[in-house]
Formats: C-alpha cells, sequence, structure tokens
C-alpha cells in the first residue's frame, strides 16, 4: 500500500472519528460506510490517535461533496435479500438449544451443533425454515441472540450495510416449548439483536417483514399494518415489507392489493417473483407494474420479455439477484443474472439463505460464481453492490442532501 494512501486514509480518519459508531451523527451512515470501508480496506491506520478534533466542521464541509464516491471507490459488500431464518448456523442454535433447554424430538437436550444440524437436515428443503423457526422462535432472548449473531456473520463477511427479512408469525412461537410471544414483541426483539450488532461490528442492518404466500391476503394485510406501526429510521428498525413464499402454488394475484396497499401507505416493498422454472415473465411485471414493488426480489424469469427488460431499465428497478441460490435453481437461473449485466439492469449480489442447511455459502462465494461462471469482472461485482447501496430501504441518503 502506498504512502499517500495511508495519508489519506489518516486524514479521513481524523477528520471523522467521531461519526464511528455514532449512526445519528451529523452525515449519518453514509460517513460512518465510508469510514468502515477505508478501515477495512487498509487494516490497521496509524494514523488514528493523532487527531486534532478542532478542524472537523471546516474539513467536513469541504470533504461533503466526495463524501458519496468514497464508497463506491473503496467498494464494500451490500446485501439486501437474505433471510434471517436462513442465515442462522447450527453453532448459533446449539448455543440457543441449550440456553432454552430444548428437547429436540428424538435427540433429547443436543450434546453438540452436530446433533442440532442432523435435526435440521432431517427436514424436507422447505420444512428447514419451520425447524430453525421452532428452535429460535416463540422467546425474547433467543430472538435477539439469533439476531444479534446474524449481523456478526455479515460483519465477518464485510458485508456493511444489510437488509435482513423473515416472517415474524412463524419466529414468534415455537412448539418445541410451547412457547409464543407477540408478533409485534418478536419484531421489537429483532430489532434489539440487532441493533446490539450493528453498535458492536460497525455494520447497518435494518429489517424487512415478510408477508407469505399460501397465507390469506386479510394476513398480508395485517402483517402490512404490523411492518407500518414498527416502521423505524433507528438502527435495526423495519423499513420495509416483503412478499415471500411458494410463488409456484400461490401466486401474485391474490396479493395484489395488500402490497399496493403497503406502498401506498408508505412503506417501501420488495416482492419474490420470477425465482423459479414455474414461473414466467408475467409475474414479475405483476410485481412492478400492479404492485408497484419498488425492488424485486430474484426476478430470473423477467428476461423472457425483451419489453419488461427494457421497462426494469427505464424505471431503474432494482432486482436482488442471488448467485448460488439461482444456481441451485438450474443454470437457467444463472444465466438470467448474466442477462441483467448484458441489458444493464440494475442488480446486487445476495446470498439469499447463507446457512449450511439452504445455500451454504457466502458474499465471497457468490462473487466467486459471477466471477467463475459468468465472467463477471471486479467493476461488475463492484457495480452490483453500489446499485444495492442505493436501492436500499434504510440509512439516510447523504446524495439528497447534496442537490
Ligand atoms: C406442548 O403442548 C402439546 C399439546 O398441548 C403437548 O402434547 C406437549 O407435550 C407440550 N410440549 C412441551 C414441551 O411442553
Ligand atoms: C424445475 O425445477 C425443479 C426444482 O428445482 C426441478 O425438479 C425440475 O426438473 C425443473 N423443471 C424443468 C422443466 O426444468
Ligand atoms: C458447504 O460449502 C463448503 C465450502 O464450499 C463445502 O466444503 C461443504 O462440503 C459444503 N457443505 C454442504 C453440506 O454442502
Ligand atoms: C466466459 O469466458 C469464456 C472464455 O472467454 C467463454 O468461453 C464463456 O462463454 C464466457 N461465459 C459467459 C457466460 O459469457
Ligand atoms: C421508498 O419509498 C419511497 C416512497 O414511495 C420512494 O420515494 C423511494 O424511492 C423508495 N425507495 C427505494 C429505494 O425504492
Amino acid at each position: 500500500m502506498s504512502k499517500s494512501m495511508l495519508s489519506v486514509c489518516g486524514s479521513l480518519l481524523c477528520l471523522f472519528p467521531t461519526s464511528i459508531g455514532q449512526q445519528d451523527s451529523l452525515a449519518g451512515d453514509y460517513l460512518h460506510h465510508a469510514i468502515m470501508g477505508f478501515v477495512k480496506h487498509l487494516g490497521s491506520c496509524s494514523y488514528i490517535g493523532l487527531c486534532r478534533p478542532t478542524s472537523f466542521r471546516m474539513a467536513l464541509g469541504k470533504l461533503w461533496s466526495l463524501l458519496w464516491i468514497l464508497p463506491l471507490i473503496h467498494g464494500f459488500r451490500v446485501e439486501l435479500h437474505v433471510h434471517l431464518d436462513g442465515a442462522i448456523g447450527s453453532d448459533i442454535l446449539f448455543e440457543i438449544c441449550r440456553a432454552r433447554g430444548l428437547q429436540l424430538p428424538g435427540i433429547g437436550v443436543p450434546r453438540s451443533a452436530e446433533e442440532v444440524q442432523h435435526f435440521v437436515e432431517r427436514s424436507s428443503s422447505w420444512h428447514r425454515f419451520d425447524a430453525v423457526n421452532e428452535i429460535i422462535g416463540g422467546d425474547l432472548a433467543s430472538i435477539r441472540l439469533a439476531a444479534e449473531a446474524f449481523v456478526a456473520f455479515q460483519a465477518k463477511s464485510g458485508v456493511l450495510y444489510t437488509e435482513v427479512r423473515y416472517d415474524p408469525v412463524r419466529l414468534a412461537r415455537s412448539q418445541l416449548q410451547n412457547a409464543s410471544t407477540t408478533e409485534e414483541e418478536a419484531v421489537r426483539a429483532v430489532q434489539e439483536g440487532l441493533a446490539v450488532g450493528a453498535a458492536s461490528h460497525g455494520v447497518s442492518v435494518y429489517q424487512i417483514l415478510c408477508a407469505m404466500r399460501g397465507k390469506s391476503p386479510k394476513q398480508c394485510f395485517e402483517m402490512a399494518q404490523l411492518a407500518l406501526k414498527l416502521q423505524s429510521k433507528e438502527m435495526g428498525g423495519v423499513v420495509g415489507l416483503d412478499l415471500a413464499g411458494d410463488e409456484t402454488d400461490f401466486p401474485n394475484a391474490a396479493y395484489v392489493d395488500c402490497m399496493r396497499y403497503a406502498k401506498d401507505s408508505g412503506l417501501n416493498t420488495t416482492v419474490h417473483s420470477g425465482e423459479f422454472n414455474t414461473t414466467q415473465s408475467k409475474d414479475v411485471h405483476s410485481a412492478v407494474f400492479l404492485m408497484r414493488a419498488d425492488r424485486v426480489g430474484h426476478g430470473y424469469a423477467a428476461v423472457q420479455d425483451a419489453q419488461l427488460v427494457h421497462e426494469l431499465r427505464r424505471r431503474q428497478i432494482h432486482l436482488e439477484a442471488c448467485p448460488k441460490s439461482a444456481l441451485r435453481h438450474g443454470a437457467w437461473a444463472l444465466r438470467a443474472i448474466h442477462s441483467f449485466k448484458e441489458h444493464q439492469l440494475l442488480f446486487g449480489l445476495n446470498t439469499d439463505d447463507p446457512s449450511l442447511f439452504f445455500c451454504n455459502t457466502s458474499a465471497a462465494a457468490d462473487e466467486a460464481i459471477v466471477s467463475d461462471y459468468l465472467n463477471f469482472t471486479v467493476k461488475d461485482i463492484q457495480a452490483a453492490y453500489a446499485s444495492a447501496y442505493k436501492a436500499r430501504f434504510g440509512g439516510r441518503d447523504l446524495t439528497q442532501l447534496l442537490v
């Protein structure tokens, strides 16, 4: 690393040290990201500690207009599409089992993370989410712990901004212990855990509540109302609503009114659509045009329709692509991510369900997939993260302050 780079790092840290860890300081999240990006990028910086706090404001004014570029130059990971129950590893589940004294069927109180892993893996793919929720759900301390552990996992993966999603209804109960909380309490517990994790790891994190396909439209409205009630700009707060679940058997039609209501009421929304080989471009079309979703989860089927692709580009709709997850759906889905790039659509890279039970992936592994299979360059990958950062629902947008 060059000496001048070090001194840039040094002066930046001198200018803004007070922003680290203070989410509500002047420039908020953005500055925080820029600094954490620098610290990560450069390793340790010996210039910290030599600063004099007097010139902060003056220098801040000058550098203000440059700030938005910093995260892009130094590239850090941004993840918008990751499921909480798909991201908790067996070690954390084991810890929670022990803390709760949970008896797993056929196992009893587990004696190792491997036993917990066997318990979860006994269920078939879709039901594994239930198994995980049985362990973390219905108990506020366990929910907090899981949320905090999630942030630690993201920090370890180099993800500095993230939005995590889950179904509060499912998280609010556990039949293993006959325990339950209200959905609102569950969401607040997630927020608390995320906030603690954010403070200790220097990661910005917000949450998105999932309405589930297969539930009634009325239940979707209830989830939208819960999200509206708990909507918050605080660290860990609720910033949007998602529609998730089985798209094949429960297509968009029944949920259009609900998702549109959520959007019209001031929530940011994203909709899982066009993810499976059973879906078609019309599913992505209705998510964007009827539900008016801000972002689309996956969206692979969209590439079947040139007119839709054109509209997605024109409207700057961000697609939450998930490489490893796509690969599991088949080569067609991964090829779709390649088409996103070819057609200059806005999209990000996400792990979806990184834990061993599901996608068994990481941000780095997903980058390797797009670079190995789709010839993505480092620049392409950074562009994807920059796009995701722009499409985020949480945090302040400094670029708006500039104009
Ligand atoms: C939970 O409740 C069910 C039905 O009420 C009962 O059969 C079961 O033994 C209970 N489990 C625990 C762990 O208390
Ligand atoms: C669609 O995907 C499912 C599950 O991934 C797979 O079993 C099936 O063979 C695929 N169907 C086609 C027509 O490719
Ligand atoms: C998960 O991924 C790791 C690293 O890529 C690999 O070594 C391991 O075999 C995978 N495990 C499963 C269960 O797929
Ligand atoms: C990636 O590059 C290789 C070698 O240049 C080429 O054969 C392959 O078709 C490319 N793949 C994609 C998806 O563009
Ligand atoms: C979030 O919703 C607001 C209000 O509809 C909208 O102006 C904004 O563009 C949305 N944010 C994103 C990132 O889509």
